[in-house]
């Protein structure tokens, strides 16, 4: 009788567990596979595709680019060749606006003139490539900002200037040194 007993509390215990951790289960599915099961199934497909929007950023890039396009033609507008003046200093070890050669080739007019187009200096086959294209505005701002990268093989050993500001206020600078 006592035996019965006790197999009877025993047998009743491990019920007792095991529905306890059929709940836990049930509630663990419930919790944590949202989506895969029918419930709540379309809404919580919906807060993951949104989910994976904000983190991939995906749709983003192509508006960040116009934005660029149009800070470009902004920045190179609002150039300012006082302070560009300043920037220059750092080109001033190798290039100047007198006409005459140093490092690098003399920069009077370079804003509006071909590539490579000062008779004389050694430049290189890099540069010599282009030689048909024009120094536009742009096309500075490109360069300036690394122009290793920009140019692969130019012989301008110069890191380039990070800041936008920087670029456009010294290209305002050259467009003023005809
Ligand atoms: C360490 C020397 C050095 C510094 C500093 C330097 N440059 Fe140059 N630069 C050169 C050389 C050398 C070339 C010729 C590049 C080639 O042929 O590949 C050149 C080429 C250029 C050209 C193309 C000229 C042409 O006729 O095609 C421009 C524009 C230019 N530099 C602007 C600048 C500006 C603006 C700065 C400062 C922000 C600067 N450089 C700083 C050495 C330098």
């Amino acid at each position: 009788m006592f035996d019965t007993m006790t197999m009877t509390k025993a047998v009743g215990a491990i019920c007792g567990s095991l529905l306890v951790l059929m709940l836990v289960n049930w509630a663990g599915d419930g919790l944590y596979t949202v989506g895969s099961k029918g419930h709540g199934g379309e809404h919580a497909e919906g807060e993951l595709t949104q989910a994976y929007t904000i983190d991939t950023g995906e749709e983003a890039a192509p508006e960040e680019g116009e934005a660029e396009t149009v800070d470009v033609a902004a920045l190179l507008a609002a150039g300012d060749a006082a302070a560009g003046e300043a920037v220059f200093k750092k080109c001033g070890s190798c290039h100047k606006l007198d006409g005459s050669d140093g490092v690098g080739p003399h920069l009077n007019g370079v804003v509006g003139r071909n590539h490579a187009a000062v008779p004389g200096f050694s430049y290189s086959e890099a540069n010599l490539a282009l030689a048909a294209e024009v120094w536009t505005p742009e096309a500075l701002f490109g360069f300036l900002e690394n122009p290793k990268q920009y140019m692969p093989g130019t012989k301008m050993a110069f890191a380039g200037l990070p800041k936008p500001e920087d670029r456009a206020n010294v290209i305002a600078y050259l467009a003023a040194n005809p």
